[in-house]
């Protein structure tokens, strides 16, 4: 799919970080992207910088995806381009000994579920609806492309780290949908593709002191530095450019493999 004026994207998650670099780089590129996230002061920001839409929405909800996605095409036109980037983290063990008492307590189900819901199910619930609008689009592309969908997992989908038992299962859940996905859409001319970002400079290390941002950076092999958000959006930008990626799920580490902590 070539990039320029005319398109239009969605990208949720799209106040921060990853998601608000690729608001950046589709916008550079002439495309009308809406961002949907759940922070309005940063979300309107990143909205005026780039000349977007934003859009107030909970990607855990089926109604206001559906609202969220009214809005942004009545006033850009149904996306041709998703980006899933909205998500959470937590560090938890499956089972936390307490120092003091001995005590042990399991993963509380509450917190396991909320991740779930945001990363996994937040993510099938936007491109589920997504496709269905694109889906209803003319083909695009000389092979009948309609348009492509992306998604973030992380290299926790497979090298998940100690108290990463939440986040790491569902973002391997975001990758083995992949897939299906892919398949589930082929026939309808709509690719679909999963980003697994290693480390990433981005809010979620902002508040990190700088030593260990340091140390993290220097755990990664080749270029032994934190990942620019600009280099995740410049892999959006290919995926979107290169038709012949379908299905796959690509890491973008530098080489890093996580530890067990
Ligand atoms: N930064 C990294 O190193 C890294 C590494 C691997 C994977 N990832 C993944 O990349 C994605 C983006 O991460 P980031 O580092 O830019 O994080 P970030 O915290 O800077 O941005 C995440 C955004 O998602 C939004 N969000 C959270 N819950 C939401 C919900 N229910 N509905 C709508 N929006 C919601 C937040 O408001 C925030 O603006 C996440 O899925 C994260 O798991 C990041």
């Amino acid at each position: 799919m070539q990039l320029g004026d005319g398109l239009s994207a969605v990208v949720t998650g799209g106040a921060s970080g990853l998601g608000a670099a690729t608001a950046r780089v589709l916008a550079a590129e002439g495309v009308k992207v809406a961002l949907f996230d759940l922070d309005e002061a940063r979300g309107r920001e990143v909205a005026e910088r780039t000349g977007g839409l934003f859009c107030r929405c909970d990607v855990t909800s089926a109604d206001a995806v559906a609202a969220a996605l009214e809005q942004a095409r009545s006033e850009h036109g149904t996306e041709r381009i998703t980006v899933n980037c909205a998500g959470i983290a937590i560090g938890k063990r499956t089972v936390r000994r307490d120092r003091e008492t001995g005590a042990l307590e399991p993963h509380d189900l509450e917190s396991f579920s909320k991740v779930i819901h945001i990363n996994l199910i937040g993510s099938f619930n936007v491109l589920s609806q997504s496709a269905a609008g694109m889906l209803a689009l003319e083909p695009l592309t000389p092979d009948g492309g309609r348009g492509v969908i992306v998604n973030t997992a992380s290299v926790a989908a497979q090298d998940g780290q100690l108290g990463q038992v939440a986040y790491a299962a569902s973002k391997g859940g975001v990758a083995a949908m992949t897939l299906p996905v892919a398949r589930d859409l082929a026939g309808d001319g709509v690719r679909v593709v999963t980003i697994l970002p290693g480390l990433f400079d981005t809010p979620m290390f902002a508040t990190l002191p700088d030593d260990i941002r340091d140390a993290l950076g220097a755990s990664v092999p080749f270029p032994s530095r934190l990942g620019d958000p600009q280099e995740y959006a410049a892999l959006v930008r290919h995926i979107c450019e290169n038709d012949m990626l379908n299905g796959e799920c690509i890491r973008l580490d530098g080489a890093v493999r996580l530890a067990p902590k």
